[in-house]
């Protein structure tokens, strides 16, 4: 197989700059056309630098990025089209992109529930993506960054039978995009409110966790009760997770289950897959941000690997702490896992 041409919309952004760093030398995409605003067409991707101690090749920290030009994105026929555009952009570029055969691979919420866009989470619903197959335009859509770490968290339990879910988020400030909370409101204080985040996390986990039927998701019944607050740290989303399962069950049997998760991107070894997509720690102080948020290995997958902890059980009641990088996992690298997956089945 080729190497693929690719390109990231919204390439100076807080997910952009991720897209850049997890297509920096990668095996099977060649170095991505950038694009951004007025604001940031024509300088670098090293003028633009926001994330801390980026891992991005020299190459790419040199290349330019341009306004972004919808007509030029067509015409340059992009195997595949990273976008990390903000929502009302998005809602207003995405749809007639696909329309005109771009093949987009998405980070912004406007098409999500959409029923032809899969809502896909590599290691959770892979099979989603054969929504796509055959068709010369489609939309991939990730979820919300605090869907994507719940919905990894609640997988590996669903043989228990996942039935109503409590979760009160903990979520970084670098997931309000840069510059982002106004720094008065976010320096040692907590805000117990995120616009639209918490229908968001009720509305995905079930679509996530649906079944493929005749080309259409059945949603899952799980029902999820969520509390979003952004509190100050720079990258990472906490989650404290109360999941009631359909028999009882035990601490020995749910860390087995969290420790022995593996999926579809661990076994076709893809570049940026985790070795392990959930990383179990017994220890009563994680996963913390500063320790754990660039949890995954090899290299390529740090930031990939969703941290599980503070695991309690009570008959059909499980606790636990999740935390993954809402930039990285909760972003680019999913969409770019997403991207490998229909690279390795041939469909891109
Ligand atoms: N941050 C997260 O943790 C996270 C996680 C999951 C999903 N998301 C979603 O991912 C998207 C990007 O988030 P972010 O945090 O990276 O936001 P951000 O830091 O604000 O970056 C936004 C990007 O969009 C570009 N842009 C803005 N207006 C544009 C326009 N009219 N035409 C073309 N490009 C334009 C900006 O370019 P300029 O710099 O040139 O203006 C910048 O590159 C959003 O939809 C967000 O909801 C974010």
């Amino acid at each position: 197989m080729g190497r693929l041409r690719v390109a990231v919309l919204g390439a100076s952004g807080l997910v952009g700059q991720r897209f850049c760093e997890m297509l920096s030398d990668h095996p099977f995409f060649d170095t991505p056309a950038l694009f951004g605003s007025e604001k940031s067409g024509g300088r670098t991707v090293a003028e633009v630098l926001t994330i801390p101690e980026p891992r991005i090749s020299d190459e790419l920290l040199s290349a330019r990025i341009s306004p972004l030009d919808t007509d030029s994105v067509i015409r340059e026929n992009f195997d595949a089209v990273f976008s990390a555009l903000p929502t009302p952009v998005a809602a207003s570029v995405e749809m007639g992109m696909m329309q005109r055969g771009a093949r987009i691979f998405t980070n912004a919420s406007p098409n999500r529930m959409r029923a032809d866009v899969p809502l896909v989470v590599p290691e959770v619903n892979h099979e989603h993506l054969s929504m796509v197959s055959g068709k010369k335009g489609f939309i991939v859509a990730n979820g919300n960054c605090s869907s994507i770490g719940l919905a990894i968290g609640l997988k590996p339990l669903e043989t228990l039978g996942l039935m109503n879910v409590e979760v009160t988020t903990m979520q970084a400030l670098s997931g309000a995009g840069y510059p982002g909370v106004p720094s008065l409101d976010a320096a040692a204080n907590i805000v117990p409110f995120i616009e639209a985040e918490e229908e968001k996390l009720s509305q995905e986990i079930p679509k996530m966790l649906g079944r493929l039927d005749g080309g259409a998701v059945i949603p899952s019944a799980v029902n999820v009760a969520a509390t979003c607050t952004r509190v100050p740290v720079r990258d990472g989303h906490m989650e404290s997770v109360s999941v009631e399962v359909g028999r009882e069950t035990s601490v020995d049997e749910v860390s087995r289950l969290f420790a022995s998760f593996s999926s579809l991107p661990q076994e076709l070894a893809l570049p940026s897959a985790p070795a392990k997509p959930v990383i179990y720690r017994e220890e009563r102080n994680r996963p913390q941000p500063i320790l754990d948020v660039n949890a995954g290995y090899p290299a390529r997958a740090r930031g990939m690997a969703a941290t599980v902890g503070r695991l309690r059980v009570e008959g059909r009641h499980v606790r636990f702490i999740v935390l993954t990088h809402n930039t990285i996992r909760g972003a680019a690298g999913g969409s770019v896992l997403n991207a490998e997956i229909l690279r390795s089945k041939g469909v891109l």
